[in-house]
């Protein structure tokens, strides 16, 4: 028999965009799509792992030998996160570009054109990987950060602030790596350490991560 290193562990990746509704027509969302996460799914899962994928929307085929969840909203996702970390969970991944805010009222009708201008009120949603690195029975968590300047120092500051264990600093100002390209380029962080990764194939690279999360759990 040949077991991967990951054999008997279960991993947990939250991947894609989310949806927040502003009316029944209506969404506030992101570019991402989901290449990144379902790119660890596949990588988990050949190195042994059982994975659940918990997807935002996305067009993306169901990776082989994984259990997929499809969400839509943050709340249905930070929800779909709680219920497959009860199940037990070794490895936390967010690679999900979570919607920061979601408009606050969602009226049950379409919303009707009148004024020159419309307000949409926000309200901050509940930060997913945090809920999850702050269970008593926390996984080895890695989140991402997604940045447009200042990339490592806003990744660190992320890395503390969220108690993750490790976390994927990604410049998405760079239109050839990040949102919805085929490649990235990012630095992984955690407490001690770094490596950096050149432009190269989001499944090379998500093979490297998992590589690196194996190295730096507690055996
Ligand atoms: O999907 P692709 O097109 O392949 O693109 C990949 C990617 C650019 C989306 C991916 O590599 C990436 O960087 N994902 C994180 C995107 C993001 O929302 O980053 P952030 O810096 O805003 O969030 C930091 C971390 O907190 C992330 O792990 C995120 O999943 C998590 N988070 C954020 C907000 C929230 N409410 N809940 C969360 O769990």
């Amino acid at each position: 028999f040949c077991h991967g290193p990951l054999h008997g562990k279960r991993v947990v990746i939250t991947a894609g965009p989310t949806r927040e509704a502003i009316d029944p027509v209506r969404y506030v969302s992101n570019h991402s799509s989901g290449k990144m996460g379902y790119a660890l799914a596949v990588a988990a899962r050949d190195a042994g792992a059982t994975v659940e994928l918990i997807s935002g929307p996305v067009a993306l085929p169901a990776p082989s030998g994984v259990k997929l969840t499809s969400v839509s909203s943050a709340l249905d996702m930070l929800n779909a996160a709680e219920k497959a970390t009860d199940q037990g969970c070794d490895i936390f991944i967010a690679s999900a570009a979570v919607a920061d805010y979601r408009p606050e009222a969602v009226p049950e009708q379409k919303i009707k054109k009148s004024q020159r201008k419309m307000v949409i009120e926000l309200i901050k949603n509940p930060d997913i990987v945090a809920s999850i690195a702050a269970r008593p029975d926390k996984p080895f968590t890695v989140g991402f950060a997604a940045e447009t300047q200042d990339v490592i120092a806003y990744a660190e500051g992320k890395l503390k602030n969220k108690k993750l264990d490790m976390i994927v600093a990604n410049d998405v100002s760079d239109q050839r790596i990040g949102f919805n390209s085929e490649d990235n380029a990012v630095t992984v962080l955690w407490d001690g350490g770094s490596q950096s990764f050149s432009q190269q194939s989001k499944l090379i690279l998500a093979g490297s991560i998992v590589e690196l999360i194996v190295s730096n759990m507690q055996p």
